[in-house]
């Protein structure tokens, strides 16, 4: 598994629980909720190997606009309903695609991209955003990463102020 300077992850559980603890102390340090999206995407691009695109698209009026990333240029507008997002979006439920391409309606941003796992995020019971990490690999994600990240994205619920930062959408 990854090594991350002097820490070694013996397997994902461990790898979650350390970049969850990251994660609380990257957000409960800063106020502005642009300013701590944008460095959860860049803790979860540190941590997670063999990925090629990671970061969040906030709902704002029934479409996905891209938020804070690391990766390659990406679609700035996804509809509710279509591609990964949009259906995690419609059937409030992660979706973990082994292969991008057999997903009907997948968004394909990065040709590279061969497997991908789409998180919701809640805020007050609703969803606000979406975390979306592709991989170049196929299978790269499984139930681990889902239960890992889902640790991830519950921390993000509790600790950004998701109100203010959909409002700066248009
Ligand atoms: N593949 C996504 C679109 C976003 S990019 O992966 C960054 C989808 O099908 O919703």
């Amino acid at each position: 598994m990854k090594a991350i300077k002097n820490v070694k992850f013996d397997n994902k559980g461990d790898l979650y629980k350390y970049m969850n603890i990251k994660m609380v102390g990257l957000v409960t340090s800063e106020d502005n909720p642009l300013s701590s999206l944008s460095n959860a995407a860049g803790l979860l691009n540190q941590l997670l190997e063999n990925i090629n695109w990671v970061g969040f698209y906030l709902l704002k009026n029934e479409e996905l606009k891209l938020g804070p990333f690391i990766g390659k240029p990406a679609c700035t507008t996804l509809k509710v309903g279509v591609g990964v997002c949009g259906k995690a979006v419609a059937d409030d439920e992660i979706k973990v695609v082994e292969d991008v391409n057999k997903f009907v309606s997948h968004v394909a941003c990065d040709a590279e991209s061969k497997s991908e796992i789409v998180l919701p995020i809640k805020y007050k019971g609703s969803i606000v955003a979406v975390l979306d990490v592709d991989s170049p690999y196929f299978s790269r994600f499984d139930e681990e990463d889902a239960v890992g990240l889902t640790r991830i994205v519950e921390t993000l619920s509790k600790y950004i102020d998701w109100e203010t930062l959909v409002k700066v959408l248009n």
